[in-house]
């Protein structure tokens, strides 16, 4: 397309058969691997921490010093357990990775287990997708018979078993103890921290959690090397990542570009917002990062710059809104998913997520007053950082936010008597509008 753009996990997206062992070797597959086994476990680690890589399931905690936090010393066993929950509203970067190029994950997995000296990996992807849950299987049934996997691997005398655990679907076993919770067979909520699962995860063992597409990173990095991959990004975000555009745009889809890039050029490579309307608001990284306007256009898109215009990177999950979306129903539709996958572990969410959605959806009707506005802001205020995990105070990002940047929109449901769009117009939300 354009040179903006740096394809090296989406590459062999369109590759006859990509997903297959087959496939994958004659693209160089399992290179990496050889190469990481020759190296000591130790350096492995090394390269992965030079090269800048940071989490890509949201936080951006740097992958190679997570790796460097499992204790050697203790004899337990180590694990390494890849987040594929991938329940965001808007993430979608994960389950097209798993299903076009899967052993770029197993690889990465097993380079990554070699790391941390882990003998047996979980992969542990949503219950609801079992057509990616079949293929990331069939990678790895591939991987063993390959001699990929299992003892002796490469004659190295590395083993590793490799899991694929399929979760129950629920958002909240995206959170990472949570997931530890339900593949121990809990029901799913977050533990208390300390201690943290570098010391004692799964089994109550030294365990590492990380992103599919933060494990996926890894070949390419011992591939091209650490200085190859810090050479792509910014300053403190370094390297490449997939954005995930959505929404209102003309040509949607996966854009694998340097950390950095921004929301204007990525929009120019998707053909533009579709005609004849342009870009109200949009989601950075899912919709538990504050909403930002078409005053964002050109913020960075890296850990740092969107920091700095108030909201985060996240997942880079870009979901457009162009001017015929009511940002009220929007935000009401959200709310309502995050009352739904409240755990109900701690009382501010549980109870607090209830009440936001009721205090929204009169809103959204046009019932109240404006000082409603106030009552639910200190709504969001009992909530963020008063509650047990991150979930909630996601809930509270995209309330505040939309109550910052359109004030005067939330005013206009009750001058009107209810909401002041035509549904209809608007592609997003025209089912509904046509059942109203
Ligand atoms: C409610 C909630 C849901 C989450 N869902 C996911 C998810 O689906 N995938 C993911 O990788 N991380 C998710 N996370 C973040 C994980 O807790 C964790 O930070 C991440 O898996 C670490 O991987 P990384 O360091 O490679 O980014 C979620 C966090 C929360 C609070
Ligand atoms: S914040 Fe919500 S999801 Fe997280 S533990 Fe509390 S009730 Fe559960």
């Amino acid at each position: 397309m354009t040179d903006v753009l740096t394809p090296v996990l989406t590459n062999n997206w369109g590759d006859e058969r990509s997903w297959t062992l087959e496939a994958y070797e004659a693209q160089g597959g399992y290179g990496a691997l050889t190469k990481a086994l020759a190296m000591a476990p130790g350096d492995v680690i090394t390269a992965v921490k030079d090269s800048g890589l940071r989490g890509r399931g949201g936080a951006g905690f740097p992958t190679g010093m997570k790796w460097s936090f499992i204790p050697q010393d203790n004899p337990k066993p180590k694990y390494l357990v890849v987040n594929a929950d991938e329940s965001e509203p808007g993430t979608c970067k994960d389950m097209p990775l798993m299903m076009a190029t899967p052993h770029t994950l197993v690889e990465g997995v097993i380079i990554s287990s070699y790391a941390i000296r882990a003998h047996t990996a979980f992969i542990y992807i949503r219950g609801e997708v079992l057509h990616v849950i079949r293929r990331v299987q069939a990678a790895v049934t591939e991987a063993y018979a390959a001699g990929h996997l299992g003892k002796d691997i490469h004659g190295t005398g590395y083993d590793l078993d490799v899991v694929v655990h399929a979760g129950a679907g629920a958002y909240i076993c995206g959170e990472e103890t949570a997931l530890l919770e339900g593949l121990e067979g809990r029901r799913g909520q977050p533990r208390l921290r300390p201690p943290f699962p570098a010391v004692a995860g799964l089994y109550a063992s030294p365990t590492v959690i990380n992103n599919v597409e933060s494990i996926a990173s890894v070949p390419s990095i011992i591939e091209h090397g650490a200085e190859w991959f810090a050479s792509m990004g910014t300053e403190k975000s370094k390297g490449y990542g997939i954005f995930s555009l959505s929404g209102h745009v003309k040509t949607p889809g996966q854009y694998e570009a340097p950390l950095g890039i921004t929301l204007r050029e990525l929009i120019d490579l998707a053909g533009g917002m579709r005609d004849g309307h342009e870009l109200k608001f949009w989601t950075p990284g899912g919709s538990s990062t504050p909403l930002l306007t078409k005053e964002h256009l050109d913020v960075p898109l890296d850990f740092e710059g969107v920091g700095a215009a108030g909201s985060m990177l996240g997942t880079r999950a870009l979901q457009l809104f162009d001017e015929t979306t009511c940002v009220l129903r929007a935000v009401l539709r959200w709310t309502e998913f995050y009352k739904h996958e409240s755990c109900g572990k701690c009382t501010p969410c549980r109870e607090g997520t209830w009440w936001l959605v009721q205090t929204l959806a009169a809103l959204e009707k046009g019932q109240g007053s404006e000082s409603d506005l106030e009552l639910l802001l200190d709504q969001c205020d009992n909530i963020l950082g008063r509650s047990f995990c991150a979930l909630a105070d996601g809930a509270t990002s995209p309330i505040s936010s939309s109550i910052q940047y359109f004030r005067d929109e939330y005013l206009a449901h009750l001058t009107h008597g209810g909401c002041p769009f035509d549904p209809a117009a608007s592609t997003l939300f025209a089912a509904e509008g046509a059942s109203a």
